[in-house]
């Protein structure tokens, strides 16, 4: 992963989360997380894989159910993570594993044009049918 620089010494890292209202919290920019690729943040303490789709931002939690795989670092296609440990597939819509336990996502806003801010759990992981 490579190393993440601010756009602006005010605007915060991807390591430095901020509250700034009771449900989101703010994680980044937009230009942290090149178009195609995932980015671990931590909101609230909890580890967050963020990841930039051509058709839309998505967060679900960052660590594999499997055996902790490391899913900001899977590769992307669609909506669609691939864990880089074993292969399992995950909607990043939906949280729904190709097999397995699935993960919990999180709703992901732009505000203020290009500020990234996450929100806790939105679902009970793979309560949704995955897109495949
Ligand atoms: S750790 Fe993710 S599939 Fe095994």
């Amino acid at each position: 992963m490579s190393d993440l620089t601010p756009a602006s010494s005010a605007a915060p890292s991807l390591t430095q989360a901020h509250r700034v209202d009771s449900a989101m919290t703010l994680v980044g920019r937009v230009d942290d997380v090149p178009l195609g690729e995932g980015r671990e943040v931590i909101a609230d303490g909890r580890r967050i894989a963020l990841f930039h789709t051509p058709t839309a931002w998505y967060a679900i939690d960052a660590i594999c159910p499997h055996r902790g795989g490391p899913l900001a670092d899977g590769i992307v296609c669609d909506h669609i993570v691939i864990c880089p440990l074993h292969d399992r597939h995950f909607d990043l819509a939906t949280g729904a594993a190709s097999g397995g336990e699935p993960v919990m996502i999180h709703p992901v806003a732009i505000r203020d044009g290009d500020h990234i801010y996450v929100s806790p759990p939105a679902n009970t992981p793979g309560s949704r049918d995955a897109h495949s």
